[in-house]
């Protein structure tokens, strides 16, 4: 007797960002899990790239080049998946990261943040996932049935030196996920969920300078994160999988509105 509570077998799985680090991650083992996966990248060149790789594992894959700030362009792609594969069962919002200018060093102060940067970092990060998320949650409310997953942070719910805007936005994103959660199940009946995971601190192209330096070793931004970490150290990629795999299987179909940590214990920690 197969067992289908995990079952993602044939589920259709868009997950913007899916050439980043995390989102990247996340696709290789989902198509390992036999879902058909559409990667949005920004780029025609990673879109290709990452969905040969996952072609190449024995997945199947389609890759779009995407802009999640262009709500034209999403809308392209929700009728290519649909005309291809017939239907969108879940979407995970991977794509997002920081900008250096909307990034405060440390010689600097608040006052001295780019205003021009800080708005495209809250675009990214909040409208990156909310345009996404209204133009392919239409087709699972049309047909009442999905998952939805956001990326959201340590950083929506205590105050990380020098990323302002990026904590903000993933505040928003936190709330977008509670409001949607309620709209959905509200509107459109118990089979539309929207969840969000927060990682901790996982190593990544974006941040491995701030935590790492080229002999390995920790700088001090570095230091403090593992310092507060009580499984003192970061987390890898794949340590994703289990948590994102329930989101996306009908283990998790009573869950909704939750923000749910993945962080060696980061959130729950005093400090001392
Ligand atoms: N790495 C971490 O420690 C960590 C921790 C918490 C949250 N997150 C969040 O997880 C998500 C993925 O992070 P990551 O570490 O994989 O970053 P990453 O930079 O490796 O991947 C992000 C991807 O998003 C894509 N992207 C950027 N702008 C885009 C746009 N306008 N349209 C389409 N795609 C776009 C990039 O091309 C890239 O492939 C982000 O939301 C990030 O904030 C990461």
């Amino acid at each position: 007797m197969q067992n289908k509570t995990f079952d993602v077998s044939g589920r259709v799985i868009i997950i913007t960002g899916g050439g980043g680090a995390l989102g990247g991650a996340m696709a290789k083992y989902l198509a390992s899990c036999g879902a058909k996966i559409v990667v949005l990248s920004l780029h025609e060149e990673s879109a290709r790239k990452s969905t040969e790789e996952l072609i190449q594992m024995g997945g199947e894959a389609m890759g779009l080049a995407v802009d999640v700030l262009s709500q034209e362009k999403l809308e392209e792609a929700r009728e290519k998946i649909l005309k291809q594969w017939g239907t969108i069962d879940v979407l995970i919002n991977a794509a997002g990261g920081n900008m250096p200018g909307a990034t405060i060093n440390p010689d600097q102060t608040v006052f001295d943040i780019s205003v021009e940067d800080l708005r495209k970092v809250l675009d990214l990060n909040l409208m990156g996932s909310v345009l996404p998320t209204l133009v392919f949650g239409k087709a699972m409310a049309d047909r009442k049935k999905g998952s939805i997953i956001n990326i959201s942070s340590m950083a929506s719910t205590h105050a990380i030196t020098r990323v302002m805007g990026y904590s903000m936005a993933k505040a928003g994103i936190d709330m977008f996920t509670k409001w949607m959660a309620m709209e959905m199940a509200m509107k459109f009946g118990d089979g539309i969920r929207v969840n969000a995971i927060a990682p901790g601190f996982f190593i990544g192209k974006q941040n491995q300078r701030l935590l790492t330096r080229e002999d390995g070793s920790l700088t001090d931004r570095g230091e403090t994160i593992i310092r507060n970490t009580p499984m003192k150290r970061f987390g890898k990629a794949e340590e994703l999988n289990g948590i994102v795999l329930y989101l996306c299987s009908d283990a998790s179909q009573f869950v909704t509105g939750t923000i749910i940590p993945i962080d060696g214990g980061f959130s729950s920690f005093s400090g001392v």
